[in-house]
């Protein structure tokens, strides 16, 4: 409300050419927010910056919504807001139950956040994401495009995209041939088999063990392995009935993590590499017809644009090797032309590994030049950093051996529990194992989801699970405590719906309406941070970044608890009573909806 305003001024002063600058909202020591954008304007038009700020006050009509703007230092302008239009806009919130992401962006949009204008139509987006590999150990790499993925597919269907999800499971290729007959050889039945699901790591190296020893001779198991690959790849019934009871087994150890992640991907978004193997012969002849592609050293390559090797030379990507077999660049193809052709995407998402980003541009850029990715669709890559050790370097066990998953996810609840088993002994056993799976996974995926989703960072039980600091346990503490206040006053019920689920308070439940009064500074802070929600859901969707989300709600329960510091709430008079816990509910909801979006359960006692 106010951006367009400031735009507009900057519009008739400048000349419409500069409509769409950025007015450069900041936090202001003296007001409630400052435009900053007259320093480089100033310059551009060659004005003084003071003057400048002068010619946009000159046209800015910010009545009913500004009680002071002001020219400020070297050319700051200072808006305070009306405190009756803080409170009818929080109060429309409080009182809607909308979505709290389609809440219009009406905010002041104070702070750091400078999105404008209206939200992106909502369109149908595809999203890739979790995309483990088939009797092998989901790494935390694996846990992080999980977790992020997880979370961008909620904030993007809250603000009204149709969302397909897409779990591209590695489930082909030629270790499928050693894997099948190890796994028929110990027996489908067998302890060692059940690796599949306990250990799948294990189960691979018992594999790769024997394909590496066994003598090169005719029958050996290296040879049978060979023979079962061309048999798989070949379409024999037998052989494909073996290797699809092996996924299967793969799917359990894929789901038993979604499961105790929270995760919202099922079986039904599993679309693997196997699926588009039909597809792969024709793709390359089509490729190869249209001079997209060409013979190179014996392979079928395309040489998208812009891709060199270090030697200046262009880069290929390899789409059928010489022995005749495709490859990850040819499934990665198929698969965005189907994305595109049958699934209708208008954006297709892939939130993969930052290693990955050369060979997805490479795809995208060959399907662009075949035209199956049109410019009306956009194709992302939404990297994942890397997850490291405490020694910098890739996330490794004590003895060197790749991380279990499961136990990792376990050793992160069982520390909650230890935490709550000591701060909170009067609940029962039942409370205290679910307020700690809450805690712990929270703990863990909100580490993964509050720095930008492209940096890497350092996995540290003690630092994700800090009750201080812009940590999970830290934003679920002020939702818990909002919960026990509203719950001491008897209003918990009233303002959350249920009163004993995160769903009440999540889903936007609204309450009939006691008028939240904005009186106090601390009450106006928090106040103006609750109006940003919208916007800053709407800047998650556009630029892809959750991490956005958690500063936002971080920035919340600290506003939160300076405001509950401050300002007495249950010990406060009558009307002053009412307002205050209309407020927290509403914070409430905020933190609780927020965490939703993130993927993150909000405890009942913590
Ligand atoms: N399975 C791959 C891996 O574990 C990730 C697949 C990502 N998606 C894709 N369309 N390439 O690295």
């Amino acid at each position: 409300m106010v951006i367009p305003r400031v735009q507009a001024a900057i519009a008739s002063a400048f000349g419409e050419e500069f409509r769409g600058t950025d007015p450069v909202i900041r936090p202001s020591q003296f007001a409630d927010i400052q435009i900053n954008a007259a320093m480089a304007l100033g310059k551009r038009v060659g004005l003084p910056p003071r003057d400048a700020a002068a010619r946009i006050v000159d046209d800015l009509d910010l009545d009913g919504i500004c009680t002071a703007v002001e020219i400020s230092g070297p050319g700051f302008i200072n808006l305070t807001f009306d405190g009756t239009w803080i409170e009818e806009l929080l109060n429309a919130q409080a009182s809607t139950s909308a979505s709290p992401a389609v809440v219009p962006a009406a905010g002041p949009a104070a702070g750091t956040t400078a999105a404008a204008g209206p939200a992106a139509e909502p369109g149908r987006v595809v999203v890739d994401y979790s995309s483990p590999n088939v009797a092998k150990e989901m790494h935390v790499g694996h846990l992080r495009t999980t977790v992020v993925g997880d979370s961008l597919v909620k904030v993007l269907e809250a603000l009204g995209d149709t969302v397909i999800r897409q779990n591209h499971i590695g489930d082909w290729g030629t270790p499928f041939g050693m894997l099948i007959e190890h796994w028929l050889e110990i027996g489908e039945d067998s302890p060692e088999a059940a690796l599949l699901v306990d250990d799948p790591s294990a189960f691979y190296q018992a594999a790769r063990a024997k394909f590496d020893a066994s003598p090169t001779d005719e029958d050996g198991f290296a040879a049978r392995a060979r023979l079962r690959v061309v048999a798989l790849q070949g379409g024999d019934e037998e052989t494909f009935a073996v290797w699809q009871r092996l996924v299967a087994q793969s799917k359990r150890y894929f789901n038993a993590i979604y499961s105790m992640l929270g995760i919202s991907l099922t079986d039904d978004h599993i679309a693997g590499e196997s699926s588009y193997d039909a597809h792969l012969a024709q793709l390359c002849e089509e490729l190869q017809a249209r001079g997209i592609a060409r013979i190179s050293d014996g392979a079928l390559c395309t040489f998208p644009a812009g891709f060199t090797g270090r030697d200046g030379a262009p880069q290929p990507l390899i789409i059928r090797k010489s022995d005749g077999g495709y490859g990850y660049g040819t499934t990665d193809l198929a698969t965005i032309r189907y994305r595109v052709r049958e699934l209708a995407a208008d954006r297709v998402l892939y939130v993969v590994g930052a290693p990955q980003n050369v060979h997805l541009r490479m795809v995208m850029a060959t399907a662009r030049d075949a035209s199956w990715l049109p410019d009306t669709v956009d194709a992302v890559h939404v990297q994942i950093g890397n997850v490291l050790g405490e020694d910098g370097k890739i996330l490794k066990s004590r003895s060197g051996a790749p991380v279990k998953l499961m136990a990792l996810l376990e050793e992160a609840v069982d520390r909650a529990r230890a935490v709550i088993d000591a701060s909170r002994p009067e609940l029962t056993d039942e409370e205290r194992a679910v307020t700690a799976r809450q805690v712990g996974i929270g703990a863990v995926k909100y580490a993964d989801l509050s720095v930008g989703h492209d940096t890497e960072y350092v996995f540290d039980f003690d630092r994700m699970l800090a009750l201080n600091g812009n940590t999970g346990p830290y934003v679920q503490y002020a939702a818990a405590r909002i919960r026990s206040i509203l719950r001491k006053a008897g209003v918990l019920e009233h303002y959350t719906g249920t009163g004993t689920t995160a769903a009440g308070a999540a889903s936007g439940a609204a309450a009939p309406a006691t008028a939240i009064a904005v009186v106090e500074p601390a009450e106006r802070a928090l106040a103006l941070h609750l109006l940003e929600y919208g916007v800053t859901l709407q800047r998650v969707g556009e630029l892809l970044e959750p991490h956005r989300l958690c500063t936002y709600l971080f920035e919340l329960a600290q506003l939160f608890t300076s405001f509950y510091d401050q300002c007495p709430v249950l010990k406060a008079e009558d009307s002053v009573r009412e307002s205050r816990l209309a407020l927290c509910a509403l914070v409430l909801r905020r933190l609780a909806g927020g965490l939703e979006l993130l993927g993150i359960e909000t405890p009942e006692n913590m």
